[in-house]
């Protein structure tokens, strides 16, 4: 039955509680078990999010006239970002409410500013690795475009050689990710950078993942492969800051080589009773505790504590690759941040989707991939606390999976 609208207001006490028991069906990422969704860099951080969202919970970014706070508090996010990511002192950016927004923006702005700097006959394309982000393909649906999508190559990398030969006269985009959300392998930006040179295309790097992690695990001392804006021919780049970032859900950075770039992104109107609007973003209204909280959180941790948080990933993921070769599984690609992706060995005859599976009944959330079949996790911070019981309640399903005691051969990825 359709649910009303109560005919009187009932006391927030009560709501309060409803709503909190509800939150008890939900995943139990406090206590670990959420590897994907949600980021716990901790109670203090969580905290500091929290506060700076409720105090700016009414103000609109929309209205950056009205609220100079707001104003400041983005101006400042996106250039610690582009501090973080050296984008040129000629570059720009903006604040979105998540990946998916940056990375259409990003798409909007490519497709706006080709059309008179590099105009193509026909459909334009996006050429990007089979391992890039959805949100390239929704945003390509939105705007009319097409995407080409390159089978990986060993490592389950970006094939640069593919993606040459699929460039065709329509292209406009070449996409890398730094790193990829299905394996967390950085894909060979630096030579997506020569090709985007060479081609004259703009090169987009999907940072969502990575923007907020990789400086840090940089500063550790791990020796990743470039990624940003150092390199010449990155023209723009998604990074979220919550994610890594572990602001509040609704917040993104998107990044761009030039301010004409950005200007690209922006949507201007004047044909209606109230005169000019200028929406940046693709969004009308935007949440200014969205804003607030990723302003705060960056403070709050400031370069170091990004470092240690990021310190408390690489140790709980050299923990995960000890398990993982004790119970003799698999890793997929050479990942080197937070993210792994894991299976059997090629022939060994053990389902992995359904021992993701059996972690998910026992309440252990997080992705699974197919072809290799096998478990995706992306470790937060907090995760260091909470590894061994992870690797125990793996060893089991292993186990059942080896004794040949699970449910086999489904190839559904998706829990329901
Ligand atoms: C690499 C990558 N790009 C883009 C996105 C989309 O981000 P969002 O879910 O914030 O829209 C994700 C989300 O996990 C991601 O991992």
């Amino acid at each position: 039955m359709r649910v009303t609208l109560n005919a009187t207001g009932r006391p927030w006490v009560d709501l309060e509680s409803e709503m909190l028991a509800w939150r008890g069906g939900d995943v139990a990422w406090r206590d670990g078990r959420a590897a994907v969704y949600v980021f716990n860099s901790g109670d203090d951080v969580m905290r500091v999010a929290h506060d700076a969202y409720g105090h700016f919970i009414a103000e609109n970014g929309l209205g950056p006239a009205a609220f100079p706070s707001l104003k400041r508090m983005e101006r400042e996010v996106v250039e610690m970002a582009m501090g973080l990511q050296h984008v040129p002192e000629e570059g720009a950016g903006s604040m979105t409410s998540g990946g998916s927004e940056s990375i259409f923006l990003a798409v909007k702005a490519c497709r706006d500013w080709s059309r008179s700097h590099m105009p193509v006959k026909g459909v334009p394309q996006i050429v990007m690795p089979y391992s890039a982000h959805p949100a390239f393909d929704k945003a390509a649906h939105l705007l009319g475009l097409e995407v080409v999508r390159v089978a990986l190559s060993d490592g389950y990398l970006a094939d640069v050689s593919a993606m040459t030969e699929a460039i065709s006269k329509r292209t406009i985009m070449i996409v890398g990710s730094a790193p990829c959300f299905p394996y967390g392998v950085i894909d060979p930006i630096a030579r997506l950078s020569t090709l985007a040179q060479e081609h004259g295309l703009w090169l987009h790097v999907d940072a969502c993942v990575g923007g907020y992690l990789n400086p840090f695990v940089a500063a550790l001392g791990v020796a990743l492969p470039e990624y940003d804006f150092r390199l010449p021919g990155v023209t723009s780049m998604s990074a979220d800051l919550h994610k890594y970032g572990y602001a509040a859900k609704g917040a993104s950075t998107v990044l761009y080589r030039h301010k004409s770039h950005r200007e690209a992104q922006v949507f201007h109107f004047d044909d209606w009773p109230c005169g000019h609007m200028y929406t940046p973003t693709l969004a009308g209204t935007r949440p200014g505790g969205a804003i607030a909280a990723a302003w705060a959180v960056l403070n709050y941790l400031g370069w170091e504590g990004y470092k240690e948080k990021a310190a408390r990933i690489m140790a709980a993921r050299e923990q995960l690759l000890a398990g993982l070769a004790e119970l003799h599984l698999r890793v997929f690609g050479d990942p080197q941040l937070s993210i792994v992706a894991f299976g059997a060995a090629p022939e060994e005859d053990l389902d992995m989707l359904a021992v993701g599976k059996g972690l998910y009944e026992e309440g252990w959330f997080s992705s699974r991939v197919r072809n290799p079949d096998g478990v995706q996790v992306m470790i937060s911070p907090e995760h260091d606390r909470f590894m061994d019981q992870y690797l125990d309640t793996l060893g089991r399903w292993v186990e059942r999976g080896r004794r040949g005691e699970l449910a086999t051969g489904s190839k559904d990825v998706r829990y329901s």
